[in-house]
């Protein structure tokens, strides 16, 4: 993580994994920003980068191996406006990413954890909710997709004092990426949706 040298946000190779020319780049001149988080094989950040060639896609992933397999379609694809980061998400929001910098943040089908003795390695505690909510702007998105009815009640348990609207639903597949196929594949076609929308701002 964060190893090699690379110059800027806005140059070839699609891999940032050089926390000094990280820092020296104002993302707040970035224009729009949307951040996956684990992108698992990348199906919904290439669409949406597609999608939105006007804004900028940064997918972090702590899996160098899916790093390498979805930068050869960034780049079989021609997308200009992909970044990736071979990181945690942990790390790259706290060091990474300034204050109110971010217009939308996802995540599908985070780690679900299920054992009680893994609950601490969960992504969106309260804590993580709080960070999140710091580096998104006012009025700023982020998605929580997951197949599990447990983790999303525990994700809606941390809400509380994290300065996030919230909407939640559960929702038919649509996204199309690796771990939706693996459940529809198993018959399971409901999912659970938590949508949040920064409506305070959170010093963290
Ligand atoms: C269950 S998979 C889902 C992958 C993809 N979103 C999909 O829908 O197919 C979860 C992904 O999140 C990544 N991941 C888990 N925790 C992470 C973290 N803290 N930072 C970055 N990536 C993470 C894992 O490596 C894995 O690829």
């Amino acid at each position: 993580m964060f190893m090699d040298t690379r110059v800027s946000l806005y140059e070839s190779p699609v891999i940032i994994e050089d926390r000094e020319a990280w820092e020296q780049i104002n993302l707040k001149d970035a224009g729009t920003i949307e951040v996956e988080i684990g992108f698992g094989s990348g199906e919904y950040l290439l669409r949406r980068a597609s999608e939105y060639p006007d804004r900028l896609f940064i997918g972090i992933e702590k899996k160098s191996g899916l790093i390498t397999e979805v930068a050869k379609k960034v780049a079989s694809l021609n997308l200009e406006n992909i970044r990736l980061l071979d990181s945690c998400a942990s790390n790259v929001f706290t060091y990474l990413f300034p204050a109110c910098s971010l217009s939308r943040a996802y995540s599908l089908f985070p780690d679900p954890w299920p054992k009680k003795r893994h609950i601490k390695y969960r992504l969106f505690s309260t804590q993580y909710l709080r960070l999140l909510n710091n580096r998104l702007i006012s009025g700023g998105e982020a998605l929580i997709v997951t197949d599990s009815e447990d983790y999303c009640n525990w994700v809606l348990k941390q809400l509380p004092c994290t300065g996030f609207e919230v909407e939640s639903s559960t929702i038919p597949p649509q996204f199309d990426t690796r771990f939706e196929r693996k459940w529809l594949d198993q018959d399971f076609n409901t999912f659970f949706r938590i949508l949040l929308r920064k409506t305070e701002h959170i010093e963290a």
